[in-house]
């Protein structure tokens, strides 16, 4: 083999080992067998009149008032799932987060060891100027280590 042909043959070689290399990077093992589909985005509820058993027990259930006023604490409860989500050591909730619309307001880190349900209360106060359509959407976001994250959203009026 001369000098060109070798060289040829390994850029080639490489180019076939850095694609092969890629090709496993976008593969993804989990020692517990989940539904990949789930870590592929943010998981929210279809059909509210119609929720299956994940959507019921992941996606985020937030309460506060219909109404607020504009610089007056009130209080966002967001719990994960309508039954509660179990905290078991090996499938729990890693994070309960809230946002006011786009904005991280506050995040909750939760631990697998029994002591805390998911179910955590922000105490928020919205300043007039982020609500000048009189209205803000509140987001709740949670992390399940085997069913992804999952959000839910609640539209309060601020006045
Ligand atoms: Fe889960």
């Amino acid at each position: 083999m001369d000098r060109r042909t070798f060289l040829k043959t390994a850029a080639a070689s490489s180019a076939v080992v850095a694609f092969a290399r890629t090709a496993l990077a976008a593969d993804r093992y989990f020692p517990t067998q989940v539904n990949q589909a789930l870590f592929e985005g943010i998981n929210r509820v279809k059909d509210p009149a119609m929720k299956t058993g994940l959507e019921k027990s992941h996606a985020p259930v937030l309460t506060a008032p219909a109404s607020v006023k504009a610089g007056e604490p009130f209080n966002v409860e967001i719990s994960v799932g309508e039954t509660l989500h179990p905290m078991l050591p090996t499938h729990w909730i890693e994070f309960i987060e809230l946002r006011i619309g786009n904005e991280p307001a506050g995040m909750a880190d939760l631990q697998a060891n029994g002591y805390v349900k998911p179910k955590v209360a922000f105490t928020v106060v919205i300043p007039k100027e982020a609500a000048p359509s009189g209205k803000v959407t509140l987001l709740g976001r949670q992390h399940c280590n085997l069913h992804g994250l999952w959000e839910g959203s609640l539209d309060i009026a601020v006045s």
